[in-house]
């Protein structure tokens, strides 16, 4: 536990302070009374001295703030100028530390390094709420007994940060209704793919029409192939057919016997020239004989002609001319014969150039024919290569519905994924929605305890012995709703019933919850302040009642090791004080000084 205690407080431009001299505050434990004297209005007596501003400006210096929430601007000591400087020296395990505040604009200095408020919070290990309800009771700050049931409900959670709990509760419960609202959005998604699923699922059933496709191009392909056949045997065909009519045109080409018409043409010549002068010598000798048998003597000489002579001459011409009668016939005969040959081969020979044509057409038809079957068998090839190349539509469809259905299913996947945690997320935060309330119970409850057994230490040493003061806080109903708040019940050793205390009996209560609850704050935030402030807390008590508070106070000063501060307006009837102090304020501003022991 860290030990804190006060030592000295130097105030300027706060509320009626201006430059006031440091204020030492350490000292030993006891009970110190802060009176007042107000020489400005001294129709106020005490009021309005700063016995309250000196604590406001503590107050200040840690938190930023007065007491009671008022913030710098409204604190600055209206004459003394623009800025307000509070240094408070503390002594924490028995070392010193300055606070030293400065503003406005706030600017906090710890030993003189500018720091933020969280450093100094973790320092002096309480927040403002909880220092003001276990160091410093403010003047008109209600003690934890005078709060109704809830304000005492509010004020524990803030106290002791239990509203964290109920936050949490509430975040979670708002978590919960946003992951519904995504669940919900999922269950919407993996509705909407599973639709889609099974909508692609449906249409993937392109086995029939591809086993359609593929045998009618099948057919288209065989249907090419056998044309393909025919036409490579009309080719074939073709190219026999000319290869026969080139065989037959070369065999009767060479069939033509060319040189022997040529030949004969040439012996028949012959013969017709041997003819014609065969001719010539038979009507040359026909002639002579014609002139021996019409003449008697030589047209030339005159001479008469020898008949003998002309007999042998007119027997030889005969012979001759017989002769060559019979030559000529023979010739003639001849002729005839080769004529009929000539005329026979030339005959042949235009009947074989008639059949050479023919073949030659036949060739000239069997190629142009082979060319066109060429062409169309290029043609087919081209459509076979195509028909080959061509993908079955329904394949690629198929590819595509397949692509499409597994991208869904894996977006179904995911949407039913993220679906599952959501409403394993859903889960948790519905169990934490309540979790953490019951967190905040069980916190309560136990914390409940030991502000039972703090405010029983502190009753008894307020002489309520015996005395039962005990807390009891929200319950959950059923649907997990909490009731806030928080009743304090008060039993007297002789009776279970509450009843209507006094008021000094309840001043001990008052008292007793206070300190308890002062106590269990500064216990469970590892600290003790050796220095804790009542302001003005003797307010519409009696005299007696007064009297009882006082020695209570004095008490607890002495059984825990305290200077407890008693400010209060009225002049003390109490004896029990170990000092006496005084604000005095003048023209100058407020000071505090140490009148007595
Ligand atoms: N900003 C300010 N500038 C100057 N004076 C101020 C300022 N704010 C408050 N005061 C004055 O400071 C004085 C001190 O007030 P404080 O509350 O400390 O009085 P007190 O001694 O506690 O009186 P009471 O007995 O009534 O509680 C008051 O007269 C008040 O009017
Ligand atoms: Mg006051």
């Amino acid at each position: 536990m860290r030990k804190i205690s006060l030592k000295q407080v130097t105030i300027n431009g706060f509320k009626s302070f201006r430059d006031a001299p440091p204020v030492v505050l350490s000292g030993g434990s006891g009970l110190c009374f802060l009176g007042g004297d107000n020489q400005v209005d001294k129709r106020l007596g005490a009021n309005g001295a700063g016995k309250s501003a000196l604590w406001d400006a503590i107050c200040w210096c840690f938190f930023g703030v007065s007491v009671r929430g008022k913030k710098t601007a409204a604190l600055l000591n209206e004459q003394h100028g623009k800025k307000i400087e509070v240094e408070v020296e503390l002594d924490i395990d028995g070392e010193g530390f300055s606070v030293l505040r400065q503003g406005p604009p706030d600017r906090i200095a710890l030993d003189g390094e500018i720091v933020d408020e969280g450093k100094l919070v973790a320092l002096l290990g309480l927040t403002r709420a909880r220092f003001l309800q276990s160091v410093l009771f403010g003047q008109a700050v209600p003690l934890f007994y005078d709060l109704s049931i809830p304000e005492r409900g509010e004020l524990l959670d803030e106290v002791l940060d239990l509203g964290l709990w109920l936050q949490l509760a509430d975040l979670a419960g708002a978590r919960t209704r946003n992951v519904e609202q995504l669940r919900q959005e999922a269950q919407r998604t993996t509705a909407n793919h599973v639709g889609r699923v099974t909508t692609l699922r449906e249409q993937n059933d392109f086995e029939a029409q591809k086993a359609e496709w593929a045998s009618a191009q099948e057919r288209k392909i065989e249907e090419c192939l056998d044309e393909v056949m025919e036409i490579e045997k009309e080719i074939s065909e073709c190219k026999a057919q000319r290869r026969d009519a080139k065989k037959r045109l070369a065999a009767f080409k060479d069939s033509v016997d060319g040189k022997r018409l040529h030949d004969l043409k040439k012996a028949k010549a012959r013969l017709d020239v041997e003819s014609g002068e065969l001719l010539q010598s038979i009507r040359a000798d026909y002639e002579q004989l014609t002139f021996f048998q019409k003449h008697l003597t030589c047209p030339t000489c005159k001479q008469r002609i020898n008949s003998v002579l002309k007999e042998r001459k007119m027997q030889l011409l005969t012979e001759r001319v017989e002769q060559l009668n019979a030559e000529s016939q023979q010739n003639a005969h001849k002729s005839i014969q080769l004529l009929k040959e000539v005329n026979q081969l030339e005959n042949d020979v235009t009947k074989h150039q008639r059949k050479c044509q023919h073949y030659e057409q036949i060739v000239e038809q069997a190629t142009t024919d082979i060319r066109r079957h060429m062409r169309r068998f290029d043609a087919l090839e081209d459509t076979l290569n195509a028909l080959s190349k061509e993908v079955n539509p329904y394949a690629r469809q198929q590819q595509r519905v397949e692509k499409a259905l597994h991208e869904a299913e894996q977006e179904l996947e995911k949407a039913q994924e993220q679906e599952a945690q959501l409403t394993a997320r859903q889960a948790v935060l519905e169990y934490w929605k309540q979790g953490f309330k019951r967190v905040r119970l069980f916190l309560v409850k136990r914390i409940l305890l030991q502000l039972e057994i703090e405010t029983a230490n502190a009753a008894n040493m307020l002489g309520l012995v015996g005395w039962k003061i005990s807390y009891v806080t929200e319950v959950a109903n059923k649907s997990g709703t909490m009731k806030p708040g928080m009743q304090i019940l008060v039993t007297a050793p002789d009776t279970a019933q509450a009843r209507e205390w006094s008021p000094g009996e309840l001043q001990r209560v008052r008292i007793a919850s206070a300190i308890g609850l002062a106590s269990m704050i500064q216990r469970m935030a590892g600290v003790i302040y050796n220095f804790e402030v009542w302001d003005e807390p003797s307010n519409w008590l009696s005299t007696e009642g007064i009297e009882d508070l006082l020695e209570c106070l004095r008490t607890r000063a002495s059984a825990m090791q305290r200077r407890i501060w008693v400010v209060d307006h009225r002049a003390p009837i109490f004896t029990g004080f170990s000092e006496y102090w005084r604000a005095t304020k003048t023209k100058h501003g407020t000071t505090i000084s140490r009148i007595g022991t």
